[in-house]
């Protein structure tokens, strides 16, 4: 089984960008965390980070063909990428939202995912800790259907 990880805009600071809103692990500490679960759960996690949009939508159009699933950091563009949601729609794969702040109890533009209603899940304010949960479960559902 294959799943995607990406990480959106910002996320590259995570270790010292907000520590007391993001925590202090970096994000190759979070990546390699996820690959190991993923190892244990059988499934390759690919990982890829960006901080433009069009990178995040190559990587989708060109990987998701080839994968089972995605999790998805997409930063600030959760709320108003409007081409990050068509690249899901058209490529079709099951996907978690994943955000380690709780997006809910934050700024208000923060409230709203435009990619929320077609995700199979969203996860937040779990920390790190949201992209072991959302693997974890992400796997549990690609597994049943299989
Ligand atoms: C975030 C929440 C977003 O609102 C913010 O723009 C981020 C990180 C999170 O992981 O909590 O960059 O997705």
């Amino acid at each position: 089984m294959r799943i995607l990880l990406i990480n959106g805009p910002n996320l590259n600071l995570l270790g010292t960008r907000n520590p007391e809103v993001y925590g202090s692990m970096t994000l190759a500490d979070i990546v390699e965390r996820v690959r190991q679960r993923g190892e244990q759960l059988g499934a390759e996690i690919v990982p890829f980070q960006a901080n433009a949009e069009g990178a995040i939508i190559d990587f989708i159009q060109t990987n998701a063909p080839g994968a089972d699933g995605i999790l998805i950091n997409a930063g600030a563009f959760t709320h108003y990428s409007l081409a990050i949601r068509d690249a899901f729609e058209a490529v079709g794969k099951p996907f978690v939202e994943v955000h380690i702040s709780n997006v809910h109890a934050r700024e208000e533009f923060r409230h709203h995912s435009v990619l929320a209603d077609i995700a199979v899940a969203q996860v937040a304010g779990l920390g790190w800790r949201g992209y072991i949960a959302a693997l974890d479960s992400l796997v549990g559902i690609l597994k049943e259907r299989q």
